[in-house]
């Protein structure tokens, strides 16, 4: 075996986005793609080199060729040991945990999260810091920075390790330990919550449908609500994770899982549901006939923190991002702890959650998590709504609806306008920001402003300052518009346009909320002239 120094020449396109570095598999799979960015990561983290490193991935197509890549590129670099997931797997959430648990400098996770898979699919390549969060936006740019002048990259010439048997084996100079990876974070979540209480529940005749989109999320559901839990074999659906997802999309919203949706409004639904994305760090929430928004959920936690173990004592405070609605602000307000606005993107409430300033954090975007790991965590979500169920025993529709009455509703929508040309999701939100300065105090398309930025956040704990983070329109009625491109995707732009309103009166509380939200809609569109700039007549995916 034989450390190998290839030259190579820099690509201009690495630069992390929202969650990483993510592209097509195609883009990923030219010569050296791959390998740039690894060494990439290595150059900005030199303490990586006699450390630890956490290695996983989604299951997705082409992980099981790039973790070994990975795996060589990373004895080559002088790492001191790996801990890799049996067969390259590590959920989202489980990769986070493992970082913490053993003091690693850091994690490599091989996801695109839920962006589909395949060979025509997205890939994606992510690096968390040792508090198991995201890397914060310093250490991207120094990725970017690194892969712009990169002139070679070192790999070993080894064969492939064997990723099929748990233990121990040696990569040069390096220790490589294949663990179990559900083992420990099925542990960590019997300490958070409840389980006799759901098993009690559960064995009450309740019944729960658990969706992995045929995605990693499957073996950790199987072995905390089948295994553990007694949940009926079967409740998990769609649990062998596969390359490509099975050809579907493996977002856990509405739109992408309409079967499920259609299970939970028939006769027959189970009494509560959860699906997860590709990397299991999202959920989407079901009960008999209803859909939980991810806003509202996340202030229904906050709301019943209490009767989860892991809050027994309360809560410090809660974060949202900016486009996320403001239910749980709401909540926050009346129970006295407080709320902050970040950014789009888990990373900024890690050290919200470093400093014990929060304990919940979610977002609009299907994520849910709390200080136990320093990522969402789709699973966890879903335990703690059946930890809630298990204490309140009332449907979910009926603790939702009780929510609504107690604090009022945060009416919430989402408006996607995908695969835009680039340029033309630029010009919509040129044109809000255009705007900005003459809005507030004004009637605008018949509805008064009240407030009207772009969204810029310092941080509390550092100081860091991150602007033009999306445009907020709030009206005096209570109801907002916010508006920002997605850091997501892999091809043109997707423009989202965030609809909330606000409806104190329970006489209102039971219209769809598309009816509700119908005058902002039009207020919003009309606002980023987004017709005349997209030729949109409507949005493409509406959740
Ligand atoms: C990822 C991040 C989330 C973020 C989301 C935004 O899932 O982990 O924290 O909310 O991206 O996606 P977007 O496509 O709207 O940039
Ligand atoms: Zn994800």
């Amino acid at each position: 075996m034989a450390v190998l120094r290839f030259a190579t020449t820099p690509f201009l396109d690495q630069k992390p986005g929202t969650s990483g570095l993510r592209k097509k598999v195609t883009t990923f799979s030219q010569p050296h793609y791959l390998e740039n960015f690894v060494q990439a990561i290595f150059n900005a983290v030199p303490a990586l080199k006699g450390g630890l490193l956490v290695v996983g991935g989604d299951g997705r197509y082409f992980n099981d060729g790039a973790i070994q890549t990975l795996l060589r590129m990373a004895a080559a670099n002088g790492v001191g040991k790996v801990i890799v997931g049996r067969h390259g797997l590590l959920s989202t959430p489980a990769a986070s945990l493992l970082i913490r648990r053993h003091g690693a400098v850091g994690g490599i996770i091989l996801s695109a999260s839920h962006n589909p898979g395949g060979p025509e699919g997205d890939f994606g390549i992510k690096f968390n810091a040792a508090n198991g969060g995201p890397a914060p936006e310093r250490l991207t740019e120094a990725m970017h920075a690194a892969s712009q002048v990169l002139q070679c990259f070192y790999c070993c010439d080894n064969q492939d390790i064997d990723l099929g048997s748990l233990g121990r084996s040696q990569l040069e100079t390096m220790q490589v330990e294949v663990i179990d990876p559900v083992a420990d974070y099925a542990g960590l979540m019997q300490t958070l919550v409840d389980f006799d209480a759901i098993r009690d529940w559960l064995r009450a005749g309740h019944r729960v449908r658990l969706d992995a989109l045929h995605a990693v999320g499957g073996p950790y559901a199987v072995k905390l609500f089948e295994d553990l839990l007694g949940a009926t074999l079967g409740s998990v659906r769609n649990a062998a994770p596969q390359a490509d997802f099975a050809g579907e999309h493996p977002d856990p919203n509405p739109v992408h899982c309409a079967g499920l949706v259609a299970h939970m409004m028939g006769a027959g639904a189970a009494d509560f549901a959860a699906a997860f994305d590709g990397d299991a760090d999202r959920n989407m929430i079901l009960g008999r006939g209803c859909v939980v928004t991810p806003s509202d959920s996340l202030a229904i936690l906050a709301a019943n923190a209490r009767t989860l173990p892991q809050f027994r004592d309360g809560l410090p405070g809660v974060a949202r991002s900016m486009p996320t609605s403001r239910a749980v602000d709401a909540v926050a307000a009346r129970l006295g702890f407080d709320c902050y606005e970040t950014p789009t993107g888990w990373k900024y409430f890690g050290n919200l959650l470093d400093a014990g300033r929060i304990a919940l954090c979610g977002e609009e975007s299907y994520g849910t998590g709390a200080s136990h790991v320093r990522e969402k965590d789709g699973i966890w979500a879903a335990l703690a709504w059946l930890n809630l169920l298990a204490v309140r025993r009332q449907p979910v529709a009926e603790i939702v609806r009780e929510h609504w009455a107690s604090y009022g509703r945060h009416c919430y929508s989402r408006h996607d306008y995908e695969g835009l040309p680039l340029a033309a999701g630029e010009a919509v939100m040129a044109t809000l920001r255009g705007k900005l300065a003459a809005l507030p105090g004004q009637m605008v398309h018949g509805l008064q402003v009240s407030l009207a930025d772009d969204f810029s956040y310092t941080d509390p704990v550092d100081g860091t300052v991150s602007g033009q983070q999306g445009i907020r329109v709030a009206l005096a009625d209570g109801s907002r518009a916010v508006f920002r491109l997605s850091g997501t995707g892999t091809e043109g732009a997707t423009l989202r346009v965030y609809l909330e309103r606000y409806l104190a009166d329970v006489a209102q509380h039971a219209q769809p909320a598309q009816a509700a939200l119908a005058e902002v809609a039009r207020f919003a569109a009309q606002l980023g002239e987004i017709e005349a700039h997209t030729g949109r007549v409507r949005a493409d995916v509406v959740t």
